[in-house]
């Protein structure tokens, strides 16, 4: 083992040498090889005389590391001078130069609520100002309730209409929020101002159908209730969502449990009206139907026909979204892709 004075010598003789051999260096390879002959860190020769440290007495050990610091600082020095006679420029060293302070900070990504919900929010919203309260029913929905107590029995052709995901025991996926409106009135005596929200499911698959999709169903039941109101409560909503200028039109149609039933389109603001692939040429996207809730329908829930009358709608959410987001293909909203959902 060597003692301290040994190794105080040899530190002399390769600061000498070192000295030496950095007077000559005259190109970058001469002080790269410098550098890595005296400076290398896993054998470089102030590393190789650190290592001695270890064999050195408690005493011994500062006056040897004190020695060899100050060897380190001034090898250091000699270095960086020369590196900037060669280079004409001070070595990058250490992490604090690597550090560019010019690029972006790094990025939080915030959640994003998603389209349908963001619709689903606003709908409720407009809906509970103008009074009506918020209702829910079971997806997974009886027979009885999605179908029979809608006036549609067994073998009503009007079931066609939608094709059904079918459970065993009687079950079924609800093709529609209107199975709500029976749950509602088997409950409550009128008046009922309620709209529900919910999601419903259909086999179907293409451009404007997917097997989910949601729908915001509304009722409301109450003495002397006309097709008036109907009107009036649709138009405000829709204009509320949309904005006053929204071309809206009602059609006649059919629905099981309304009489008379109507069928309420906005303005296709794909094409204006021109005709396009998402309105199917027609220049109007059919957003709700709607009506005044049948007779055979209150017979069920046991409420006074003579006394009540009642109106109902079902809203199509998804129709609603890719309206006001100018969405063109339905099947967007539930593929999950991530740049979709934070535009
Ligand atoms: N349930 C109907 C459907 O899914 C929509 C509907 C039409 C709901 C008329 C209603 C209504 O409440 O009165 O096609």
């Amino acid at each position: 083992m060597p003692s301290l004075n040994e190794l105080l010598e040899r530190l002399d003789s390769v600061r000498q040498q070192a000295e030496e051999e950095l007077s000559h260096a005259g190109t970058p390879e001469d002080l790269e090889s410098f550098r890595i002959k005296y400076m290398g860190r896993s054998s470089g020769a102030l590393t190789n005389l650190f290592k001695q440290l270890s064999d050195l007495s408690v005493e011994d050990k500062p006056v040897f590391g004190k020695s060899a610091n100050l060897f380190k600082q001034r090898l250091q020095e000699l270095f960086e001078e020369k590196y900037q006679a060669i280079h004409g420029a001070v070595p990058k060293q250490g992490k604090a130069v690597l550090k560019d302070i010019t690029l972006p900070g790094r990025k939080v990504n915030y959640g994003h609520m998603h389209p349908i919900t963001k619709a689903l929010t606003e709908v409720v919203s407009i809906f509970t100002t103008m009074g009506f309260s918020i209702a829910e029913g079971p997806e997974i929905e009886r027979d009885y309730y999605n179908f029979e107590a809608l006036n549609m029995p067994e073998e009503h052709p009007a079931r066609d209409m939608q094709d059904t995901f079918y459970l065993s025991g009687g079950f079924l996926l609800r093709t529609q929020t209107s199975p709500v409106q029976i749950r509602i009135m088997e409950r409550s005596r009128p008046p009922v101002s309620i709209i529900a929200p919910g999601r419903v499911f259909r086999r179907d698959w293409d451009l404007t159908h997917t097997p989910m999709f949601h729908q915001v169903e509304g009722l409301l039941v109450d003495k002397g209730i006309s097709m008036t109101h109907l009107k009036g409560v649709l138009e405000t909503f829709l204009k509320a969502f949309f904005g006053v200028d929204t071309k809206i039109r009602f059609r006649p149609s059919y629905f099981p449990f309304t009489e008379p039933s109507t069928e309420v389109d906005i303005g296709c603001i794909f094409c204006n009206g021109k005709g396009c692939r998402v309105c199917k040429t027609a220049g109007w996207l059919e957003i709700l139907g709607a009506g005044m809730v049948h007779p055979e329908v209150f017979k069920r829930v046991k409420y006074d026909t003579d006394v009540y009358t009642g109106f109902a709608f079902g809203i199509g959410t998804e129709r609603l979204a890719m309206l006001k987001y100018n969405i063109n293909d339905l099947r967007m909203f539930f593929e999950n892709d991530l740049r979709f959902l934070r535009q």
